[in-house]
């Protein structure tokens, strides 16, 4: 019985895989995740990180490394992480020049922060990583846009 529970436990496996090796979409990029509510908060937020080399440098390193974005979004920020190919939605593709122009660093900390509902993307500050390195992460994502 227990070799059976084994193959089924197996192949389900498998199927899941083959099903998954098919990256999802990316839920529409260009609508905001904030909840109408908090809008206008979120929009009114400021990052308060100077867009500066060293600052810069400072988001890619943890964006790469600790705060383990690099994971799902990509090491150069296209969304093909290793493992967030699985996904669906799929991560944010960061150097997708339209998403940048239609959201604010406000909603992108929001998100950071919150999450995005029903999503993988869970919130990563103050679990992971503290609110100021959340903005050097933004910062540095913002370079990303092609
Ligand atoms: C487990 C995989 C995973 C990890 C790790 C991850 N993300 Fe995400 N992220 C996602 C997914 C999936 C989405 C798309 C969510 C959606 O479409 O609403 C997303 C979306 C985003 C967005 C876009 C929000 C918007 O308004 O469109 C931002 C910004 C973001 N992530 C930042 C980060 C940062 C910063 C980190 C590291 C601290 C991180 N993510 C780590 C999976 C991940």
């Amino acid at each position: 019985m227990k070799k059976v529970a084994v193959l089924i436990l197996a192949f389900t496996l498998m199927a899941f895989y083959v099903v998954n090796s098919y990256s999802a979409a990316e839920k529409d990029p260009l609508a905001s995740r904030v909840p109408a509510d908090q809008m206008a908060a979120a929009k009114a937020m400021k990052n308060p990180v100077a867009s500066n080399p060293a600052n810069i440098a400072k988001g890619k390193e943890l964006f790469t490394g600790k705060a383990t974005c690099f994971t799902c979004h990509g090491e150069n920020g296209d969304g093909n992480g290793p493992a967030g190919a699985a996904l669906d939605p799929s991560p944010r593709n960061f150097t997708n020049g339209k998403f940048h122009a239609a959201k604010t660093d406000g909603e992108l900390f929001w998100v950071v922060k919150n999450g995005s509902a029903g999503t993988s993307m869970i919130s990563y500050a103050p679990s992971v990583i503290t609110e100021q390195e959340a903005w050097e992460i933004i910062t540095f994502v913002r370079t990303l846009k092609k």
